[in-house]
C-alpha cells in the first residue's frame, strides 16, 4: 500500500502542503473552540494536530488504516483519541462528533459513500462533514508536473489528474447529496509550499508514497533518470528556490 510509509517521508512529499491546507479546511468547516471533531484519514497528523490547536485533544479524534501514520499521529497529538481504522467503518458511535473532517482523503477511500456515510453517522445531527481533495487535473502543480513528464515518455502512466475520482467540486457536492446531508456548499482552497531546489521536490518522489511514488518506484534506474530530467524540464529548470500552487475542492454539508 503505498501510504505505509513513515510519518516524516509523507511530510516531506505531500505533508508540507496538507499543514498549509488543514487551516484552511477547518475555517471553510466552521470548527469553534466548543466542538468535538473527528479527522477521518488523518495520516501522519496535520489536520489532527492543528485541531487539536483549536478545539483541545480531548476534543479531537483520528482514524486512518496506516500503521506507521496512526504512530505519528498518535505522537503528534498526545491526549486525541487516534484509532486505526478506515472510514467505511468508524470505531465510534453515533452523533458522537459536532464535526467530522477529511483532508485528501475522500478520494482515496475503497468505497467512498460509504465512508462519508461513516462520517454523517458518526456527527451529531446538524453537525458539519467536510472534506477537500486535490483539482489534480488543473492547479496542483507539483503531481501535475510529474504526470505530465510522466506521460511525455509514457503515453500509459496512471496520470492522478484524469483517474482520480471526486476531484472537482461538482463531484464532491454530488456524493454529499447522495449520502443524505443537507445545505451543502463547495469552495476551493489554494496554498504554496517552497522548495530549497529541485532536489528538495524530487528526493520525497523517491519515497514510495502515494500514486506517483509507487509508479515511480516500478521504474528501472534509467527510466527514472529519464522522468527526473523530463520533470526537471517542465518545471523550466528551476536553479534555486522556487515555490509550487495547489488547489483543493472542498465541500461541507449538515448531517
Ligand atoms: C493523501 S493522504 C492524506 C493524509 C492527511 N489527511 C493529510 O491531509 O495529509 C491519504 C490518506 O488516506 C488514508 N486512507 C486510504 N484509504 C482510506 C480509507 N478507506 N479510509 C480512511 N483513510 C484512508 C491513507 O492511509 C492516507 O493517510
Amino acid at each position: 500500500m503505498s501510504f505505509e510509509v513513515a510519518g516524516d517521508k509523507y511530510d516531506r512529499f505531500m505533508g508540507r502542503y496538507s499543514r498549509e491546507l488543514a487551516p484552511r479546511l477547518i475555517e471553510f468547516a466552521g470548527v469553534d473552540p466548543r466542538m468535538a471533531v473527528v479527522d477521518v484519514g488523518c495520516g501522519p497528523g496535520a489536520l489532527t494536530e492543528r485541531l487539536v490547536e483549536r478545539v483541545g485533544a480531548g476534543n479531537v479524534a483520528a482514524a486512518d488504516p496506516s500503521e506507521p501514520f496512526v504512530a505519528a499521529t498518535t505522537e503528534r497529538a498526545p491526549g486525541a483519541d487516534v484509532r486505526q481504522a478506515a472510514a467505511e467503518e468508524l470505531p465510534w458511535g453515533d452523533d458522537r462528533f459536532d464535526a467530522a473532517l477529511s483532508q485528501l482523503v475522500v478520494n482515496f477511500m475503497r468505497d467512498a459513500d460509504a465512508g462519508v456515510s461513516e462520517m454523517r453517522r458518526v456527527a451529531r445531527p446538524g453537525g458539519v462533514v467536510a472534506a477537500c481533495t486535490w483539482s489534480y487535473g488543473e492547479d496542483m502543480q507539483m503531481l501535475r508536473g510529474f504526470w505530465d513528464a510522466a506521460r511525455r515518455l509514457d503515453s500509459g502512466a496512471p496520470d492522478e489528474g484524469s483517474m482520480m475520482r471526486y476531484r472537482s467540486v461538482e463531484e464532491l457536492e454530488e456524493l454529499w447529496q447522495r449520502v443524505g446531508l443537507h445545505d451543502v456548499d463547495t469552495d476551493h482552497l489554494r496554498v504554496e509550499t517552497g522548495y530549497t531546489g529541485f532536489d528538495d521536490l524530487w528526493e520525497p518522489f523517491t519515497y514510495g508514497v502515494g500514486p506517483a511514488g509507487a509508479y515511480l518506484a516500478k521504474l528501472d534506474l534509467g527510466q527514472r533518470e529519464q522522468l527526473r530530467t523530463e520533470f526537471f524540464k517542465g518545471l523550466g529548470e528551476p536553479s534555486g528556490q522556487f515555490t509550487l500552487s495547489a488547489t483543493a475542492c472542498a465541500v461541507r454539508g449538515e448531517a
